[in-house]
């Protein structure tokens, strides 16, 4: 796999923490300390699947190709309005694609397994060009009037085109099931023949313990991608790992021992995008121009399943 593309959308409106504490027993000082998050990104009249739109035409104007060399479509996704037909369908429609399209569904960690699942089809030359996307709308999973979860989170999308190369060192997902520290179960439409007792239940999280898992995993798979990829800790220019929050961030960084320098975040503007949080913070390196030729990206992320999942990427576009 080699990157030759990267695009990302969010939504306009944007709310601060002191907005927050308007609608709720809330303050600045306490999400800030706790998070690291000062705004984020909210839908209010956008769809999902535009701003996903968005962020895939970036990404293939970024890469130089059109839309009709797109040999396939991996997306991201937890919730979006569809549940079916996927937002990877709906966005192959938007920008004019014609080609297999699959959303998948592995929490905060699905762009890591995106990717895994990206580099099989190059691997086994199934595909040449394949657009590998994320689409996130968190805050309609949430309940507005829990704080303990709804200050966490933004919204949007981030996609990066990828096409055959020498570049992915190695990766590696997982996943060990414990349903109850993170959840949430949306109700389907009643039948005739349904007898148990349904909920809908929002965003459900064990705080502390989603936050010890967090750095366990993180930790524990870095080691073993750098491992797999004959790499030093040192030699990795950046950790993009998942913007959960500040707090989660700089411990793995310290438990790691990697200076502040090579892990780059955005929480602190965009809060937690769920999947969408690494390809749009990869995005925003690139088009600041923060990347070089041979320079290697470590990505790491974790989420409800509990699945959790790294990769060390060489950046060669
Ligand atoms: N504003 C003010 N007070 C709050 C808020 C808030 N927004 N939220 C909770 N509190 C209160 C609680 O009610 C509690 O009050 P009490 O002591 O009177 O009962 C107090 O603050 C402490 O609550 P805790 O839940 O113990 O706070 P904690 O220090 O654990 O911080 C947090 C909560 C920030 C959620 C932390 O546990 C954390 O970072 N967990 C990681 C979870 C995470 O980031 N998940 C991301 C989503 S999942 C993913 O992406 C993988």
């Amino acid at each position: 796999m080699r990157i030759i593309g990267t695009g990302s959308a969010y939504p306009k409106r944007t709310i601060t923490n002191d907005d927050l504490s308007h609608m709720m027993e809330t303050s600045d000082a306490w999400i800030r300390e706790r998070t690291g998050i000062c705004t984020r990104q909210v839908i209010t009249d956008e769809l999902l699947e535009d701003l996903a739109a968005e962020a895939a035409q970036k990404a293939l104007d970024d890469a130089g190709i059109g839309a009709r060399e797109l040999d396939y479509i991996i997306c991201s996704n937890v919730v979006s309005e569809y549940v079916t037909p996927s937002v990877a369908s709906i966005v192959e429609g938007r920008i004019g694609a014609d080609c297999p399209c699959v959303d998948l569904n592995a929490a905060c960690t699905g762009f890591i397994y995106a990717i895994d699942f990206a580099e099989a089809l190059l691997q086994t030359g199934r595909a040449n060009h394949i657009l590998v996307m994320a689409a996130e709308e968190p805050t309609r999973m949430v309940d507005w009037n829990d704080r303990s979860t709804c200050v966490l989170f933004g919204d949007g999308a981030g996609a990066m085109v990828v096409t055959r190369g020498e570049g992915l060192r190695a990766v590696k997902v997982s996943s060990k099931s414990n349903v109850d520290v993170l959840y949430y179960k949306r109700k389907l439409e009643p039948t005739p023949f349904v007898t148990k007792e349904e909920d809908h239940i929002p965003l459900s999280m064990a705080g502390q313990e989603v936050f010890r898992t967090a750095v366990t995993c993180a930790v524990s798979d870095l080691m073993d991608v750098l491992s797999e990829a004959g790499l030093d800790k040192d030699d990795i220019t950046y950790y993009l790992l998942h913007q959960a929050n500040f707090r989660i961030l700089d411990y793995i960084r310290h438990r790691f021992g990697v200076e502040g320098s090579k892990l780059p975040m955005n929480v602190d503007k965009l809060g937690n995008t769920s999947s969408a949080s690494i390809p749009m913070l990869l995005d925003e390196l690139n088009r600041e121009g923060k990347l070089k030729s041979g320079d290697l990206l470590a990505f790491s992320a974790f989420g409800a399943g509990f699945t959790s999942g790294a990769c060390i990427i060489e950046w060669n576009k």
